[in-house]
């Protein structure tokens, strides 16, 4: 079960992330205009906020069931930075300040490299520490 909300985790985050890098590819390759290209993006933009807060909370039950409690993991460094990006989110959308939007971007691209750490040396804190 863990290993289904962990991955589902990496889906929903792909999805977060995909106005920006769809809008990448598009640019460089297809470059659609409008139609289905176009209602995709907004979509996206739409179930942005929601899914960052699912995220979260599936986050803490993944972690949950794969440790049987809390404790100093690369899985809780990765939601940590996670937080701070839905902070930076939330900061952004009530303020309408730019600062806050470049925080919430610079923090994604930290949480990129927390999830790599989850993904390729789950236990590397594990080792650190003893
Ligand atoms: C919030 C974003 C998170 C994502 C996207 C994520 C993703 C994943 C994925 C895809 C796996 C592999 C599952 C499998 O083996 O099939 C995994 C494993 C694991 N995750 Fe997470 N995780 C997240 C947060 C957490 C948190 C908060 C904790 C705990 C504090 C945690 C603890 C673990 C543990 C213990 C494993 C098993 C590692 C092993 O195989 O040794 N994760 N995670
Ligand atoms: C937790 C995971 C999250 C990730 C990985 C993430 C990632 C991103 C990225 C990459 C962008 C840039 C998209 C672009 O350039 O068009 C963006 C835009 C934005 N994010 Fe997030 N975000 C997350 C959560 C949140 C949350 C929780 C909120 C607010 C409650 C939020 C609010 C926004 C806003 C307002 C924008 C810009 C406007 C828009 O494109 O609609 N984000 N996010």
């Amino acid at each position: 079960m863990y290993g289904f909300l962990g991955w589902l985790n990496v889906l929903l985050l792909a999805a977060m992330t995909a106005p920006y890098w769809l809008r990448w590819i598009n640019k460089r390759t297809f470059q659609f205009k409008g139609g289905l290209y176009g209602k995709t993006i907004q979509y996206l933009r739409k179930i942005h906020k929601p899914l960052g807060f699912a995220i979260l909370i599936i986050g803490l039950i993944h972690g949950y069931l794969a440790l049987g409690g809390f404790r100093l993991h690369t899985g809780s460094v990765l939601l940590v930075t996670l937080v701070l990006v839905a902070l930076f989110g939330l900061l952004f959308h009530f303020r309408k300040d730019k600062k806050f939007f470049k925080w919430h971007k610079r923090i994604v691209v930290i949480a990129g490299f927390a999830l790599a750490v989850h993904l390729l040396f789950p236990n590397a804190i594990y080792y650190l520490l003893n």
